[in-house]
């Protein structure tokens, strides 16, 4: 328990842990101390001077070490001569704070008189006006005339690009440094940096490509003005003309928080159109941050090229049909055809998910999860224990991550595992190759790309420890709390279900399963890929013969076709196939029958995160054209049966599930909208305090209870790295942030940061292998030859090759290949 400290703010009395800085005390009584440079999730800088208020503190007796007491028994107070910064002091014992006498405001009308000097005062023009911390404050607290010259003031090219992504107009900026304190703090990404100084000072960018970091439109949140801009947005729309919906991310397991605000323009035939994507403060999952994937990604469901209406197949041509047609043929065809095999992808919803499985399940189908990754079964029986919260992990927590690179596949995990760290948890990284979580790390653990699963089993409590894992181990057991990250970084299904296996086994023999801050989460790579193993969706170890195999095969938000050519032809091979989808995917061109999604941003539902949170979103726009939600789709199916599905609500779908699965037990959709009170409080009136962040109004979601365990989990076998023959190397896949995937195809402000469809070779390894010339290589893998590029990186180990996934690689396990120049290309 902190030291708690009391003193009085404008006649209130407030207590608050020793620390808290003056202005932060203000806020937790509703006082606005106006502030430009301080931010709650930053070190203070005291650079701009806006948060100057009188102090006053008790006078002490010298001998006795008591306060002075006046005549009426109350201490004596002794004011300063002058101001001090509100952000910079920390609160003290009988401290009296005065923030609203004259001499204060005095001081904020001279500092908003000395801002704006240098401003180029383009509030009608500036993306910022409406939400501008300057504009507002100088309305509240400044001169309604400038003493000052206008033609005096500084004048720059406006409209620098920081790299493609941000923007900066150099005159608005008001030295603050809030950007460059969060890139060099908050994501150590210290890619932006001032230059010059005074009146020159501007802001500039140092890496290649341009403001180089995934975390980047952050920075325009916590601009205090219009300096930062999205190139996304900016010129976009004013902020007063924006509604907003809430939602959840859903391009990776984090889950984080998102506001979508939306506008009706004139272009779009009056109706509304998604102009941003912000933050949505959640302290359990993103705090107030989002990656700029979450941010900028979301252009595919504005995409002209999504299907609004079903097709059906008609003298070998997809042709457009009315749901009646289309449905009536799935359904006589799924009466007298069998066996049924769904595929679903990790982007549906849970609602989605229960409806396709019960659909499903009335034909005693299969129903398989799309996936490579395995162990969603033991992350629900040992994952984290409800209450766990990364942004409370510091000293006593052991964070062990393995298989995984965070930074790229999670990044709000990567950020919060990295501060859990800097808060004194125990961080260790098992990977064969170097990634951003390194640094931060107490013990970073190298092992051969197939060996990660023995290497995790060190961890056993008593186990027997090679010499370089002794201390790693030791550090991990001596935790009081341990958590477990594990991924499928360079694994297959079988290695990562042998990697959770041991996982499982190492919680379980420390005895603390359940607790809080402790328990496995599995790096997924989708959004929901955790709600499909909750609700009984599994992968297939020969997904190629399950769904050639398949009388109808219905696929859901997935493409194997367009994957691999090996399932392309399984796919062709199924009797009939119907598709759910928002485009038409290599694996819709082939369907008997195309069935039109809906978008996330056109309809409602739940996703449960790597953490097992189960988070609630929104619609934000109408559907498009008649497209359906996966879960209404899949009901009006099933009413072809004689099933009775829930097709109208998903909050409806969601209560049957509920009452199905224990661990979904008692929740329905209000209960997920429940908030509570949340620190630092973001969002309201007083954007100066935390950006342009949303506060939380629409659900923090609530993290499910442990699922029961049925057998206690067992080490795994150990697994046999695919043999190489001479000339061969073994191929591993990763995963990158920004791949070819669907998502990103149709978002064309993240084109230039989108992993090449390439093979990645440590240099040496190229030359080894006669590739030293060339930049295309041809990579015969079992199955198919695919021409990809080589990039060459010396942190990739000597005996593998890295392929991204999503790239048009068909990998989706480790697998020996032969690489070679394609015809036309130069030997060395
Ligand atoms: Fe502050 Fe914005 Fe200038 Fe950065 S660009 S220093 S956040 S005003
Ligand atoms: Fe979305 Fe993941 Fe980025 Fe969060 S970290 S915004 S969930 S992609
Ligand atoms: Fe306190 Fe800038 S000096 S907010």
């Amino acid at each position: 328990m902190p030291k708690m400290v009391t003193l009085t703010i404008d006649d209130m009395q407030v207590t608050v842990p020793a620390g808290t800085v003056v202005v932060d005390a203000a806020k937790k009584i509703g006082i606005d101390i106006p502030v430009f440079c301080y931010h709650p999730k930053m070190e203070p800088v005291g650079m701009c001077r806006m948060c100057l208020v009188e102090i006053g503190r008790p006078l002490i007796d010298r001998e006795t070490g008591q306060p002075l007491l006046d005549e009426n028994g109350d201490p004596k107070i002794q004011f300063g001569p002058k101001l001090e910064t509100g952000c910079t002091v920390p609160v003290s014992e009988g401290m009296r704070v005065r923030t609203q006498s004259q001499m204060v405001k005095d001081a904020r009308w001279g500092m908003l008189e000395f801002l704006l000097t240098s401003h180029p005062l383009d509030c009608p023009v500036c993306d910022k006006g409406g939400e501008c911390p300057l504009q507002d404050l100088t309305m509240g607290y400044g001169p309604g005339v400038s003493r000052f010259v206008f033609s005096e003031k500084q004048h720059l090219a406006k409209q620098v690009p920081l790299g493609e992504l941000i923007w900066l107009d150099r005159e608005r900026c008001i030295q603050c440094a809030r950007c460059i304190r969060f890139q060099n703090e908050i994501v150590d990404d210290p890619v932006i940096a001032f230059s010059n100084r005074g009146r020159s000072l501007e802001i500039i960018s140092l890496s290649k490509p341009g403001f180089d970091s995934i975390f980047s439109g952050n920075t325009t949140d916590v601009c205090p003005v219009g300096a930062l801009t999205t190139g996304d947005f900016r010129f976009g729309a004013r902020p007063w003309e924006l509604n907003t919906s809430a939602s959840i991310c859903t391009h990776c397991p984090v889950g984080c928080n998102l506001a979508i605000n939306i506008r009706r323009e004139a272009k779009a035939g009056g109706k509304p159109v998604i102009k941003r994507i912000m933050p949505r403060q959640n302290e359990a999952v993103n705090e107030i941050w989002i990656c700029d994937k979450g941010r900028l990604g979301y252009h595919f469901t504005e995409n002209a090229d999504r299907i609004e209406q079903p097709l059906v197949r008609k003298d070998g041509e997809l042709t457009h049909a009315s749901w009646d047609e289309a449905l009536d043929l799935i359904g006589d065809k799924l009466k007298d055809t069998s066996p049924l095999v769904t595929l679903v992808g990790g982007r549906l919803s849970n609602e989605d998910l229960f409806n396709l499985r019960e659909l499903t399940a009335v034909k005693d189908g299969e129903a398989l999860l799309y996936s490579d990754m395995a162990g969603g079964d033991l992350v629900a029986s040992y994952g984290l224990a409800p209450g766990s919260n990364f942004g409370e992990m510091g000293k006593g927590t052991a964070i062990l991550v393995v298989a995984s690179d965070l930074h790229q596949e999670a990044p709000l995990w990567w950020l919060r595992v990295k501060q859990a760290a800097g808060r004194g948890a125990t961080l260790i990284v098992v990977n064969p190759r170097a990634t951003r979580l390194d640094k931060y790390a107490a013990h970073v653990i190298r092992c051969p790309y197939g060996a990660e699963a023995e290497t995790l089993s060190a961890f056993l409590p008593g186990a027997k420890m090679h010499q370089n894992l002794r201390e790693a181990a030791a550090a991990f057991a001596e935790g009081e709390n341990r958590v477990i990250l594990y991924g499928s970084e360079g694994l297959g299904l079988q290695g990562s279900r042998g990697l959770a296996q041991t996982a499982a086994v190492v919680l379980a023999g420390y005895g603390k399963v359940g607790a809080v801050n402790n328990g496995l989460i599995g790096v997924w790579q989708r959004a929901n890929d955790q709600g499909a193993w909750e609700i009984g969706f599994r992968p297939s170890a020969d997904l190629a013969a399950e769904l050639s195999s398949a009388g109808v095969l219905l696929v859901a938000a997935a493409d194997p076709a367009g994957d691999d050519p090996v399932l392309a032809q399984a796919v062709e091979q199924a009797g009939f196939l119907v598709v759910q989808e928002l485009f038409l995917t290599e694996t819709a061109r082939r369907a008997d029958v195309v069935l039109p999604a809906q978008a996330f941003t056109e309809r409602e539902g739940t996703l449960i995160s790597g953490e097992r949170r189960l988070q609630r979103y929104y619609p934000a726009l109408a559907p498009r054209g008649d497209s359906c939600a996966d879960y209404a789709i899949a009901a009006q199916i099933g009413q072809k049966l004689g099933l009775n599905l829930e097709s109208q609500h998903a909050s409806l779908a969601f209560l049957r599930l509920a009452g199905s699965l224990p661990q979904f037990a008692g929740l329905t959709y209000p209960r997920l909208s429940e908030t509570t009170e949340q620190w630092p409080i973001i969002g309201r009136a007083d954007l100066f305090y935390g950006g342009t962040s949303y506060d939380n109004h629409q659900g923090l979601g609530v993290q499910l209870p442990l699922a029961v365990v049925g057998e206690a989990p067992v080490l795994p076998a150990a697994i046999e790295a695919p043999a190489l023959a001479k000339g061969q190397l073994m191929l591993a896949p990763i995963t990158r942030l920004y791949d070819q995937g669907i998502t990103l195809e149709h978002t064309a402000i993240l084109s230039q940061r989108i992993a090449a469809r390439a093979v990645w070779l440590h240099p040496q390894t190229a030359m080894d292998l006669g590739l030293d010339s060339a930049d295309q290589v041809e990579i015969q893998l079992n199955a198919a030859t695919v021409c990809a590029g080589l990039q060459l990186d010396e942190t990739v180990p000597r005996e593998v090759g890295l392929v991204p996934r999503s790239v048009g690689i068909p990998l989706s396990a480790p697998q020996a290949a032969v690489l070679v120049q394609p015809a036309g290309v130069p030997e060395a």
